[in-house]
């Protein structure tokens, strides 16, 4: 198929489009670069904003992948009516443009993260959401706009994703396991908001299969699907990196709790990914650890700006604060 990916040479995109060439699409990319090029150098990069896309544009993809716009909280407090503007209405603009010009798929990179605060109790892609803060809000109205455009000749899949991590050739270590990863290697610790907290977490190789799983499904299958690898509270999560820093190097960093309040805490179903696209998740959260682990050397001191979206982008719009 000949798939562009919008955004795609961002943390998720880099994973994915080795993965997409290598199971034979045609792939392009449309990202205007802010954190960079980590891409295979045979595959297209249009650089542009995303906005400047129209339907002319479009033509001859078999398929869209949407995997842009401002990709965490901070970002999205940053700067909220930029945020809205990219996260809610430039997919919908988008998935609008690709049907106009008669792509056959839209896929958007959709994140768990519309849940909110839902107690401690299961959601399903159709449980009520209740999240008040702009990434969320935003991410949830980016997903209905893309949605309301399927139709027979026009299949929209929405992957909501829970956090992602693990390592990618464009590093990212503001994730949690990441995260929690950098402050082991750094300051010897692993501090955490608080231990109790639901999060489904993802490794970004899995990730990127749901992606390669939603380009290849049958025509016509539209849907919305909930993709992480497990549930896990904040302090299954710090053990977990603790317990594979232990086993790998020897290093045995304390955890520390900060007892900090988190508007976030759900827990995922993600049965109907499983069952409709057959998704099945291979890396756990050691494997994911892991996966950091070897490329520790590429990391450096881990201050360079760029592995942290905020730091670009407070650059990016500096003035602005
Ligand atoms: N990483 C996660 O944990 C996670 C979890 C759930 C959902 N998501 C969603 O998945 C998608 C990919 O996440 P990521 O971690 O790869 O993000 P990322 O920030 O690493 O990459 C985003 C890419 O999109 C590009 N981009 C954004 N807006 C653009 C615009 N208007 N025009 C041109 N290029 C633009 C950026 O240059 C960047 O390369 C995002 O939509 C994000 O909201 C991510």
């Amino acid at each position: 198929m000949k798939v562009l990916v919008a955004g795609g040479a961002g943390y998720v995109g880099s994973v994915l489009t080795p993965l997409l060439c290598a199971n034979g699409h045609d792939v392009a990319i449309a990202d205007a670069c802010w954190f960079g090029r980590h891409l295979p150098p045979e595959v297209p990069v249009i650089e542009t904003e995303l906005f400047a896309l129209d339907e002319r544009r479009l033509g001859g993809y078999d398929a869209l992948v949407f995997i842009a716009g401002l990709s965490n909280d901070p970002m999205a407090e940053f700067d909220p009516a930029l945020n809205f503007k990219q996260n809610a209405a430039l997919p919908a603009y988008l998935a609008y443009c690709a049907r106009l010009a008669g792509v056959r798929r839209f896929v958007y990179g959709s994140s768990c993260s519309i849940y909110g605060h839902t107690g401690n109790q299961l959601c399903f892609e159709d449980s009520p959401t209740s999240c008040t803060y702009p990434y969320g809000v935003s991410k949830h109205q980016g997903e209905l706009g893309a949605m309301l455009l399927a139709g027979p000749e026009y299949s929209v899949i929405a992957l909501r994703q829970g956090t992602v991590n693990g390592h990618s050739p464009r590093m990212r270590f503001d994730l949690i396991v990441n995260t929690m990863y950098r402050s082991a290697m750094t300051e010897g610790r692993i501090t955490m908001s608080h231990p109790d907290i639901w999060r489904p977490i993802i490794d970004v190789r899995d990730t990127a299969a749901a992606f390669v799983l939603a380009v290849e499904a049958p025509e016509g299958m539209t849907g919305v699907f909930n993709v992480a690898r497990d549930n896990f509270t904040v302090g299954q999560v710090a053990e977990a990196v603790r317990d594979e820093l232990r086993r790998l190097d020897g290093r045995d960093v304390p955890i520390e709790n900060l007892n900090r309040p988190d508007p976030r805490n759900y827990r995922v179903d993600c049965s109907r990914a499983r069952e409709v696209l057959g998704f099945n998740p291979r890396h756990d959260l050691a494997s994911t650890v892991r996966s950091l682990h070897e490329h520790r050397a590429e990391y450096g001191d881990f201050t360079d700006d760029n592995l942290y979206n905020i730091k670009v982008f407070r650059k990016m719009h500096s003035g602005r604060e």
